[in-house]
């Protein structure tokens, strides 16, 4: 049985006194919630002052993203170790990494190898353009990302890691995809990929989330689906009450 799971990506929000309060107001909601995995993503700066917050929480700490060198003369950049100090997840090749800042299938996978050495729990996020989308691509191109960026990890590992299927097209713009077409995606590309890298038992254990415009009041139809086992939720994360109704609706 995979234990849902529910991640919050806040991107390039709130400041430190901000994170703090945000995370003030999601304890006492979240708290409460049992059976679902829950982790926020505040952005690098936050990550010192969310972990206090979080002590003893049973709410996960992740990274947006990190370097794969564990150090050195990469400026601007941070190490999975420094991620390591403060945190036990961290999201790999967001779909924003990807379309801005030029990270591609090999560059994930370097990242993702990193995470492995240094026992941080990955979030790799999989998903088509609109233009692929529209081309009827999604299929293509989803399963090259999931055999490209995922491989070359232990089959212990593998079995822990967490795919966040994401359709482009989906994030940010309030127009989601729908629970069966996110559904044949993970059942149909991504979990049959991920049985090629490490066999079909392995492949089921795995956690595969949806993301693109997840709220409270489409969650229970993405977590209503069999092969869907939480979200990836960016801008309703960013609201204590809906983060918290998302989260409840992971619970079943
Ligand atoms: P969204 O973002 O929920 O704001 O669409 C999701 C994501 O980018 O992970």
């Amino acid at each position: 049985m995979r234990k849902p799971l529910v991640a919050g990506n806040w991107k390039m929000n709130k400041s430190v006194a901000e994170a703090r309060e945000l995370i003030s107001a999601l304890r006492p909601k979240l708290d409460s919630i049992r059976d679902v995995e829950k982790v926020l993503c505040p952005p690098f700066t936050a990550l010192a002052a969310a972990s206090t917050l979080l002590q003893d929480s049973g709410i996960g700490l992740g990274a947006q993203n990190m370097h794969w060198e564990e150090k050195g003369a990469f400026t601007g950049e941070i190490s999975p170790a420094m991620v390591k100090e403060l945190c036990n997840y961290v999201i790999l090749g967001h779909s924003e990494r990807r379309a801005y800042f030029g990270e591609t299938d090999q560059i994930v996978n370097r990242k993702l190898i990193a995470a492995q050495a240094f026992d941080l729990i990955p979030i790799v996020c999989v998903g088509e353009t609109l233009d692929q989308y529209e081309s009827k691509l999604t299929r293509e191109v989803v399963s090259t990302q999931t055999s490209s960026g995922l491989r070359g990890v232990s089959p212990d590992f593998a079995a822990r890691m967490v795919v966040a299927y994401e359709p482009v097209w989906a994030i940010g713009t309030g127009k989601a995809s729908n629970g069966l077409e996110a559904n044949a995606v993970v059942k149909d590309v991504i979990r049959p990929a991920l049985a090629d890298l490490f066999g079909m038992e392995i492949a089921q254990t795995i956690r595969v989330l949806y993301g693109g415009s997840v709220t409270a009041a489409n969650a229970a139809e993405f977590f209503g689906q069999p092969d869907i086992d939480g979200a990836l939720v960016g801008g309703a994360s960013l609201k204590a009450d809906e983060f918290a109704a998302i989260t409840k609706a992971a619970a079943g």
